[in-house]
Formats: C-alpha cells, sequence, structure tokens
C-alpha cells in the first residue's frame, strides 16, 4: 500500500509512478466525493502555512479551497509578507514555523530554497519555482485521463515552446513517470538541461515512456491526443529577454495550423494559465504595442475552441492539491 503520510512534494521526481499514481486516483475520489456533496473532512484541526514569493491565482487558491473543504486552516503569507529571506533565513523560517504549522506550500525562485524548507520537519509542497511546477502536473495528468478515457501509457502528449521552462521541466518528468509518449519541441537554446534530460531518460527504461526532444513541430505534434504549451517568458524573467524570447518562439505558437498538424481531430489544447492569447491584460497590451503581436504561446482562436480544456485543467489543480494535502497529512486511510 502507498503510504505518503509526512511526505514532502517538491518535485515529481521524488515520488514512485506507483505514489503519483494513488494521488490521481486520491484525487479523482475527493472529487467525485465533492461533486456528489459528502466530502469527508480528513484535516480537521490541521494548520497550513503558504509562503509565496511570487503572485498567484489558481495554486493559492486551489489550496486554500482543498484545506478549507477538508476541514484545514490556512495562513497566507503573500509575496512581501514574512521576514524569509530579507530578515530571517530559510533554515530558521522554517523551522519556526514548523513548530506552529503542519505542513506549508511554498512558490519561489530557487529550488534550492523549497529544498531547504523541506528540511524543516513538517511536510513541504512546492507550488512553483523556476525549475519545476509539480502540483501543476499532478492537474495535468488527471485532465488528460479523464478526457483520454484511457491509460496515460497510451497518451500523446506535445510541448511546445519554452522548453527550458519550469512547465515543460515539469511535464517531462510526470510522463516519463508515467510511462507516456511525451513530445517536446523547442529551440536548442530552451530545452531542458542534460541532467535533467538523462535523469528523464532513465526513468523512461523503466516505465516505457518514450521521451522525444527536437526542435522541429513537425517531428512532434503529428499523432499528439493532448498539444500543450506555457508563456514565453516566466515570473521573476527580467524584461530584457522578451524581444529574444519572442523572435525564438514564434513559430512554436500554437494555433489553428498547429491543431492541424497534429492529424487528430480530437486533438486538445492545454495550458498552465496564465495565458497570452490577446491584448486584455498589462503585459499583453504591451506586447502588441511594442511587436504588434496580437497573442503569443496560443492564440485566441485556439484558446476560445472547443479543443481547449485550460479551465479543467484550473480546476483539477484543486482536487489534486487536495488529494496531496489528505495523502501527506492525513492519517491513514
Ligand atoms: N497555473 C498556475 O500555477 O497559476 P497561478 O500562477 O495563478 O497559481
Ligand atoms: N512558466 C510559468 C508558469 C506559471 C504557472 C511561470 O513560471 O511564470
Amino acid at each position: 500500500a502507498v503510504d505518503l503520510r509526512q511526505r514532502n512534494l517538491l518535485t515529481l521526481l521524488d515520488l514512485t509512478p506507483g505514489e503519483i499514481r494513488h494521488l490521481l486516483d486520491l484525487a479523482a475520489a475527493l472529487k467525485a466525493e465533492k461533486r456528489a456533496g459528502r466530502e469527508r473532512q480528513r484535516l480537521r484541526g490541521r494548520n497550513i502555512a503558504l509562503i509565496f514569493e511570487k503572485r498567484s491565482t489558481r495554486t493559492r487558491c486551489a489550496f486554500e479551497v482543498a484545506a478549507h473543504d477538508q476541514g484545514a486552516q490556512v495562513t497566507y503569507l503573500d509575496p512581501s509578507g514574512s521576514q524569509m529571506g530579507e530578515k530571517e533565513s530559510v533554515r530558521d523560517t522554517g523551522r519556526v514555523l514548523a513548530r506552529l504549522y503542519d505542513g506549508i506550500g511554498y512558490r519561489g525562485f530557487d529550488q534550492s530554497v523549497v529544498e531547504e524548507l523541506g528540511r524543516c520537519g513538517v511536510p513541504v509542497w512546492n507550488g512553483l519555482t523556476d525549475a519545476f511546477h509539480p502540483t501543476q502536473v499532478l492537474a495535468d495528468l488527471l485532465t488528460m485521463e479523464e478526457h483520454a478515457g484511457r491509460s496515460l501509457r497510451e497518451v500523446a502528449c506535445c510541448f511546445l515552446g519554452d522548453g527550458g521552462g519550469n512547465m515543460a521541466r515539469s511535464l517531462l518528468v510526470g510522463a516519463a513517470q508515467m510511462g507516456m509518449d511525451f513530445r517536446l519541441a523547442a529551440p536548442p537554446s530552451r530545452r531542458p538541461d542534460d541532467d535533467l534530460v538523462a535523469r528523464c531518460g532513465s526513468i523512461a527504461r523503466d516505465t516505457g515512456a518514450r521521451l522525444l526532444i527536437t526542435d522541429d513541430p513537425a517531428a512532434a505534434v503529428p499523432g499528439a491526443d493532448f498539444i500543450y504549451t506555457d508563456v514565453w517568458v516566466s515570473m521573476g524573467e527580467p524584461e530584457s529577454v522578451w524581444a529574444e524570447r519572442i523572435a525564438l518562439l514564434r513559430p512554436y505558437q500554437v494555433n489553428r495550423a498547429m491543431l492541424a498538424l497534429s492529424g487528430n481531430p480530437r486533438v486538445k489544447f492545454m495550458h498552465c494559465l496564465p495565458a497570452f492569447h490577446n491584448r486584455a491584460t498589462r503585459i499583453g497590451a504591451a506586447v502588441y504595442r511594442e511587436y504588434g503581436l496580437e497573442a503569443m504561446e496560443v492564440t485566441e482562436a485556439v484558446f476560445e475552441s472547443p479543443a481547449a480544456i485550460v479551465f479543467d485543467q484550473a480546476e483539477n489543480r484543486m482536487h489534486t492539491i487536495k488529494a496531496v494535502l489528505a495523502a501527506t497529512l492525513g492519517g491513514a486511510e
């Protein structure tokens, strides 16, 4: 039996395929419980701290709703709301919070910070770093499974665009762990690092995953069930990379022609969100002004099409984070 009590979730590399399977099954069960109006609270009396050094809508709200549904209480520390890093070390902050809280969710920059926090003595969950976004990938795996209606081993997912970012890196790990057919199309300068590719390659040898990394969408997209993309510039990256990134990643934009390249009339479009598919945001408007681009990684036509399942992904953030909380903080089932 799988027992994740008191464990951290810092990257999906930390889990076995069986443990990931357990979290996905638990998430599906918790989702069904909630929908049927018969949710059982497994976390009554627990206290959870969220330390976020970057902005968030989905991740923060998913943690808060999941905790509330399960009877736990949450303290949210916003990007300027704690002493951590400014006046107190990460290690000391972790040791203080571990005396008060049963678990800590963290969002920030360096993976080393969430790893340091992870030694504080209570479960620590990575809510996004520059390197990994594991709770997002759990939601994505559940969403793919729901839409495909078959095992992830029989699912082909293609990521296009910023292959060096936290989403591409995390999806590569998740796909390797779950034995999927995963293709990544990105320019050579924006690929996951060799160490990570080697680690995923060795996981794939055990799980039967097929991993392809290429710079050519025409080699990666045909036959895909799911086409996934992420922003071209991530939180925390300087403004100075915009021009270069846009020039580099334009050929990887997910538009109608890219969906058609799959040759699959039922292909679905995925994105962790937020997405830049129009000018309706400050950044979207600025990119339009400076580069004349109406949309970046995905066009409005694709984002608003029936192929897009991005809001199913967003909802599943909550069900999967709830599974992580219940599995790591709950009692024995
Ligand atoms: N997908 C995601 O993590 O969104 P937020 O930045 O809103 O949390
Ligand atoms: N790569 C994006 C993901 C946001 C959920 C970022 O880090 O900003």
